[in-house]
């Protein structure tokens, strides 16, 4: 890639939020961006097959869209929908989004992924028993239950 060639990013989840701004910030800063939207009939390998034909590569994947949902809560009250909702967004979806894009990537002279993550998905702060969030009820255990007692 020549030097002055602009970097092409793909944000997903680009249509509001973060990703948006996200997105906004690195145009500012000259890169192509690509926004990435929910398109369950074009789908992550079509996707991909489109910024190969028309960019032949990518410089950053950052992998933004995602959700929450308050019914995900310690393991013991969980709702199983919303943590199955949430493990195909954020953990499927990534995965996908990322597998499908990797030949791109590699084809960059400095490829970057950006995962955007959460305090929620950190385990570090999911068994310290101090965290703040764990006093809130539904997101994660209550204080009092102790840091292996995340039930
Ligand atoms: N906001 C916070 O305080 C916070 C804190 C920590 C981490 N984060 C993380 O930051 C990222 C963005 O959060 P945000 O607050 O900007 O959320 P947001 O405003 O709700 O935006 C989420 C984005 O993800 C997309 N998305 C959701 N489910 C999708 C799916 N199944 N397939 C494709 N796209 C999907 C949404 O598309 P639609 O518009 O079509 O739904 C939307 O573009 C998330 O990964 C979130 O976990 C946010």
């Amino acid at each position: 890639m020549p030097e002055t060639a602009p970097r092409i990013a793909l944000v997903t989840g680009a249509n509001k939020g973060i990703g948006h701004e996200v997105a906004r910030e690195l145009a500012r800063r000259g890169l192509t961006v690509l926004l990435g939207a929910r398109n369950a009939a074009l789908g992550e390998a079509a996707a991909a097959q489109r910024i190969d034909d028309e960019f032949g590569r990518l410089d950053v994947l950052v992998n933004n869209a995602g959700v929450s949902d308050p019914r995900d809560a310690a393991p013991s009250t969980a709702d199983i929908d919303a943590v199955r909702r949430i493990f195909d967004t954020n953990f499927f979806g990534t995965l996908a989004v990322t597998q499908a894009t990797l030949p791109l990537l590699r084809r960059s002279s400095a490829g970057r992924i950006v995962n955007v993550s959460s305090e929620l998905g950190s385990l570090a702060m999911n068994s310290d028993p101090q965290w703040m969030i764990r006093g809130r009820g539904s997101l994660a255990a209550p204080p009092e239950a102790g840091p292996t007692a995340n039930r």
